[in-house]
């Protein structure tokens, strides 16, 4: 996420499952406020599904860990969960609209439109449950004013759909600079025949 600018040093998260066990009730988390060209493997942070770390861990969890957590919970087909700060998707989620089906990768990747949630404040329950309303049965969503999420069935999924948002956002943005109805959604029967392509590939 940090190689591709798709989040300062700082900002933006990102999960999986550790389902190596045998079971899902283990997550490995970003720490919190800790530089990504600094980050080292063993600093990474295991929690259980209530946000806790299992073991004396020398960084906290990430403060959106309780976003991921919703995620995982409501949608038992996510195995990774990413939260980006990219320019074009947050200038999208400032704007405050869904950028539509606009080009034919988006409808197979994410699975439909890419709605803006209301605004919460970050870290808080709140946010969460306002980013799984938006996100819904989709691979990604928009976060007002904040940022973007993207999931998949393993990190390097979820990484691609950030970086999927981050360009369908600029298109949808730099679009709209040709006047507010340039941003031409894809035409009806193309959206049907990808969505159903989407849920085939599930
Ligand atoms: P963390 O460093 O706590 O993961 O927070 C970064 C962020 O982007 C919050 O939305």
């Amino acid at each position: 996420m940090y190689r591709r600018g798709l989040v300062g040093a700082y900002s933006g998260n990102t999960s999986l499952r550790l389902t190596d066990a045998g079971d899902d009730s283990l997550l490995l988390v970003t720490p919190t406020h800790h530089p990504y060209y600094r980050l080292k493997a063993d600093e990474l942070v295991v929690v259980n599904l209530e946000g806790e770390p299992v073991e004396p861990a020398p960084m906290r969890p990430s403060s959106e860990t309780r976003l991921h957590l919703e995620i995982y919970r409501r949608r038992p087909d996510v195995q990774a969960v990413a939260h980006t700060h990219s320019i074009h998707a947050s200038v999208a989620a400032v704007i405050g609209l869904d950028i539509p089906p606009l080009i034919d990768e988006m409808l197979m990747t994410i699975g439909g439109p890419i709605k803006v949630s209301k605004y919460a404040f970050p870290g808080t329950q709140e946010l969460a449950e306002q980013a799984y309303a938006a996100l819904g049965d989709r691979n990604a969503a928009l976060l007002r004013n904040h940022g973007a999420v993207g999931v998949g069935p393993d990190i390097w999924e979820a990484l691609e759909v950030c970086d999927l948002v981050e360009r369908l956002a600029k298109i949808f943005v730099l679009a709209r600079n040709f006047g507010p109805r340039a941003a031409s959604p894809l035409p009806e029967d193309a959206v049907a025949t990808e969505m159903q392509m989407f849920q085939d590939n599930r």
